[in-house]
């Protein structure tokens, strides 16, 4: 296992998802991580973040020093490396220049962190401050035109420096680096494989929660479904999953989806419908934080009676997993053990007196995928793209009605439709329909038409932090604009969304 310290850099969670796609288990922690802590993980490395404070600032953070002490291999990046520098006896000072961007990176010597890197190559930059004394037992092993100490190390106490990014893909060899880093250095083992995480978490589910029952709720989403699939394995009956059907779901959802669990999970499953209760809560509700709070409410409301039928649960499962995890910690303290309201039951394990069970919290989305197919999941539902909460009402602008969902219902199912025909499905984070509170004219057949106008929104994305408007090819957002125009009646205009993520948002509400 690779320890990673989380000084607060951007890239942190790109440093672990390189060090996992070498198949090498990792964990960020943030630098308050108390000593004899580290000792008991014992892991193989450690490695230091990236961050955006500087080593002499009176509150920069930093991680006990005698993690040096432990003849545990460290490999220090950007800050992490001056940190690194600061704390075994080297120099820091803030840059004459800021260097950001591409560099490159001239290797002088090959030690078992350059291996099979070429004697020039990219490298990414991004830093305010430089080192000017190396610590002693250190010597250089590259350089930039800007940078004479670009790259460190002290082969003996196996201590690594990086003033630049190996986990962007800026950085041409980094991932080369960081590999020679695990194997040569750490000597790691590739142990990191879906199969042996599935075998360890129904173990230690199945250790914490014995004979006692737990409640989960499902969304139809593969979080939650792979979440219901582990627990399941691991004590069976004893899971009592709840699906509320808030009658904000696209076409046959509802439905197929209950087709899919019955089929497929062999779970405990008990179905709500609440579609009435929600349309009647958001009658005339227009503006987009109201309707997000009343759907979040009526949910929760029908969600613990539901859950309070079920006599003696200990436990409520969530399907959270590791971006939400760390970006809900503060940047230096420790975990501050917020939970995200994924299926909107944020406050509910408390006062229900329930205890958490979060067996995706390691994983990153991907990772749950491949999850969801090692434990046989449908490959439709593993590759579903995502779906908000309060569903087509945050797409409905301007007030929800039974008539304005249903129109969006089979706009968006003709969107779908052509983007699976066109093999778009699986390559877009989300490809949906918004339903505007406008008219427009237009002319069908002979007559003058008045109607709805719908908006397209086609999205590529890694994470959702960030989003691109995707360049569908122009035959086929006109078929799209084509069928819905000739299929649904009361619209008469399809336009395409050309924001990205910023500054607009992926959903309109
Ligand atoms: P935005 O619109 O903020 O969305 O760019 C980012 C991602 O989150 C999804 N989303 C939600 N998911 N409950 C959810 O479970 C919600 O309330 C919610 N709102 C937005 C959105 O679809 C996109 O993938």
């Amino acid at each position: 296992m690779i320890l990673i310290v989380d000084f607060g850099s951007q890239f942190n969670q790109l440093i672990a998802r390189r060090v996992r796609e070498c198949g090498v288990y990792c964990i960020i922690e943030p630098p308050t991580l108390p000593m004899a802590r580290i000792e008991e993980l014992r892991p193989e490395g450690i490695i230091l973040s990236g961050g955006p404070s500087s080593i002499y600032e009176p509150n920069s953070p930093r991680i006990d020093a005698r993690i040096f002490e432990l003849g545990i291999p460290v490999l220090g990046i950007c800050y992490g490396m001056q940190f690194m520098v600061d704390a075994l006896g080297g120099r820091v000072k803030q840059a004459q220049k800021r260097e950001y961007g591409f560099a490159e990176l001239e290797a002088i010597r090959t030690d078992d962190l350059f291996q099979k890197i070429p004697p020039l190559s990219q490298v990414w930059m991004s830093h305010g401050d430089s080192i000017t004394r190396l610590p002693d037992g250190f010597e250089v092993t590259a350089v930039t035109a800007n940078t004479p100490f670009a790259a460190m190390a002290d082969n003996r106490r196996r201590f690594y420096g990086l003033q630049f990014h190996p986990e962007v893909v800026h950085t041409s060899k980094g991932k080369q680096i960081l590999h020679n880093f695990l194997f040569q250095v750490c000597a790691c083992k590739r142990s990191w494989t879906m199969k042996g995480f599935a075998r360890q978490a129904v173990e230690e589910i199945r250790h914490r929660v014995s004979d006692r029952k737990v409640i989960l709720g499902l969304s139809g989403g593969v979080d939650s479904t792979v979440t219901a699939m582990l627990i399941h394995k691991a004590i069976g009956a004893n899971l009592t999953c709840i699906f509320v059907d808030n009658g904000l779901l696209r076409k046959d959802e509802a439905l197929k989806l209950r087709k899919t669990f019955k089929e497929h999970l062999h779970i405990n499953i008990r179905f709500v419908d609440a579609s009435r209760q929600f349309l009647k809560a958001l009658d005339k509700v227009t503006d987009p934080e109201k309707k997000r709070k009343i759907i979040g409410k009526v949910f929760v409301d029908i969600f613990e009676a539901e859950a309070k039928k079920i006599k003696g649960a200990d436990f409520l499962a969530q399907g959270t997993l590791y971006p939400d995890v760390i970006e809900s910690r503060s940047a230096f303290g420790g975990p501050t053990a917020v939970i995200k309201s994924h299926h909107n039951v944020g406050g509910l394990p408390k006062r229900m007196k329930l205890k958490l069970i979060e067996p995706l919290q390691y994983l990153f989305k991907d990772e749950v995928r491949r999850l969801g197919i090692q434990l046989g999941l449908d490959p439709d539902l593993v590759w579903r793209q995502p779906f908000p909460g309060p569903g087509l009402a945050i797409r409905i602008l301007g007030a929800v009605t039974a008539a304005r969902l249903n129109v969006l219902r089979e706009v968006d199912a003709v969107l779908l439709e052509e983007i699976r025909a066109a093999g778009y499905y699986r390559k877009l984070w989300q490809s949906f329909a918004v339903l505007l509170p406008l008219k427009s004219v237009g002319i069908m057949g002979d007559s003058r038409t008045y109607e709805d106008i719908v908006a397209v929104r086609a999205v590529t994305s890694k994470d959702a932090m960030t989003a691109d408007w995707a360049k569908l090819p122009h035959r086929l957002l006109g078929r799209i604009s084509n069928r819905i125009i000739n299929e649904v009646r009361g619209v008469n205009r399809v336009v395409y969304d050309i924001s990205s993520k910023p500054p607009s948002t992926i959903e309109w509400e």
